[in-house]
């Protein structure tokens, strides 16, 4: 059997073949074979709230820019070993063109397997055009991980994490200041996966939904508003009017929230309308945003678009809703008390800029955050170092250090930003 690696830009095939989604149509077990609680998950069990201890970390660098960036926020997460005394036990590995090159394939079965295992997955970026013909692609190698990991709630925060960056974005000021939402995408199905078809004259991508895929990825939007007092609304974006699996997601998310989370405000938003509104209304979408697998690939970069840079976007792809602090996670728990996950930025492998030293470090150590918060119920470290990131972006007009890449109009280097950065963490986990 072959896999969706086997697909490569630009090269005909003449084949069928498969990602094999989790299970089959009338298996409905997703999750509760995995003793995942089919409860309001918002009702999470409150904990003594202990401490991060740290845990089993494996570190996918992958190609281009993502050992580059991958390397500068491992110092970050080496002072806090040092401060806090939590120990990340770190196995490197290979995905993407990487492991192509080693292991003519874009994953190995090895590091599917310690994917599994790990608390959490620390993921570069994968491709580059000197893979462009290679079977299977670079970029299948995390679409398995992802599935095998079943790390089906990938979030996405559109937010400015230094209010001075305002003015890189391409949106007029008194559209775009305050923006700040949470993509969630469904990350293991829709037409990413299934059986595929590939032929000279034809090709074919299902698009398949099943009960038990929407309704885990939209409890985790539930849960995320119920840890806001009020609850955060919620916007479910789909094309109803056009695609069966989208009336189907439609529908099952609203017996989901009226029954599990009858308080959170559900409104539906064709995901066509809503990339033109993040555009003239972005704040009006102030929330949380859930969709599927296909959309929310689309709008996250839209993300990248309305705040004016993809070096800032972290994402965090998790296996559970992530607990509020104090509470444990009740679906896809690691070992470290918290939701097994792998973090990772928005960005690509940016092969324009690889090799240079120029690679904004800022969205990699953003998705560090997202992990000790995240996989290893380290709050306030993570904000310590999303604190920290904001300082140095910041202007010196607004108390900052403003020091940047150039993707963000700067002069620095990766290494000065990281520095900075680093030296920020340090001074705020003394205070
Ligand atoms: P990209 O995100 O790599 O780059 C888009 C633009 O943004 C480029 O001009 C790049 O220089 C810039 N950019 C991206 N990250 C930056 C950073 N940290 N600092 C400064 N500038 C940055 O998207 P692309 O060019 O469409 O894709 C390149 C490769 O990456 C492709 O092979 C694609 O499939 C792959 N990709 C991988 C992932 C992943 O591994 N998660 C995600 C997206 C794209
Ligand atoms: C992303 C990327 C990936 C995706 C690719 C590299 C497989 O674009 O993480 O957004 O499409 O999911
Ligand atoms: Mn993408």
């Amino acid at each position: 059997m072959a896999d969706i690696g086997d697909v490569s830009a630009g090269k005909v095939l003449v084949f069928t073949f498969t990602l094999p989604r989790a299970c089959s149509k009338t298996d409905d077990k997703i999750g509760h074979d995995q003793g995942l609680a089919p409860v309001d998950i918002a009702r999470a069990m409150a904990t003594n709230g202990s401490k991060g201890k740290g845990g089993k970390l494996l570190i996918l660098p992958g190609d281009h820019i993502g050992p580059e960036v991958v390397h500068e926020a491992l110092k970050v997460l080496d002072i806090i070993e040092e401060s806090t005394g939590a120990k990340f036990e770190r196995d490197f590995d290979l995905c993407g063109g990487c492991s192509l090159d080693k292991h003519k394939d874009s994953v190995t079965e090895e590091v599917l397997k310690k994917s599994e295992e790990a608390d959490a997955v620390f993921f570069g970026s994968a491709g580059g055009p000197e893979w462009g013909h290679s079977q299977p692609n670079p970029e299948s190698g995390l679409l398995r991980i992802r599935l095998r990991m079943q790390i089906f709630a990938n979030l996405r925060p559109c937010n400015f994490v230094s209010k001075s960056l305002m003015h890189r974005s391409p949106i007029k000021e008194e559209i775009i200041k305050g923006v700040d939402f949470m993509l969630i995408r469904e990350n293991c199905g829709g037409a990413y996966y299934g059986n595929k078809i590939e032929e000279e004259d034809y090709g074919c991508d299902p698009w398949e939904y099943k009960r038990s895929e929407i309704e885990r990825v939209v409890r985790v939007a539930g849960a995320l508003a119920m840890q806001h007092d009020p609850p955060l609304p919620v916007w479910s974006a789909d094309k109803a009017n056009v695609l069966a699996s989208s009336r189907v997601w439609r529908r099952i998310t609203h017996e989901v929230f009226e029954k599990e989370f009858p308080k959170v405000t559900l409104k539906d938003q064709l995901a066509d309308s809503l990339a033109m509104l993040l555009i003239t209304k972005p704040t009006a979408f102030n929330g949380i945003i859930v969709t599927d697998n296909t959309f929310g690939d689309i709008l996250s970069d839209e993300s990248g678009g309305l705040t004016g840079s993809l070096g800032l976007l972290p994402s965090a792809s998790l296996a559970g809703a992530p607990a509020a602090p104090g509470t444990e996670p009740t679906q896809g728990r690691n070992n470290a008390g918290g939701v097994r996950g792998l973090y990772e930025p928005v960005h690509g492998s940016a092969p324009d800029i690889s090799g240079r030293g120029l690679a904004n470090p800022a969205a990699q150590v953003l998705s560090l955050a997202m992990m000790l918060r995240y996989s290893f119920n380290m709050h306030r470290e993570a904000d310590i170092v999303e604190e920290a990131v904001a300082k140095v972006l910041d202007s010196k007009q607004d108390g900052g250090l403003e020091v940047r890449t150039g993707d963000l109009g700067g002069k620095a280097g990766s290494r000065e930003m990281s520095e900075a950065i680093q030296g920020e963490v340090r001074r705020l986990l003394k205070g």
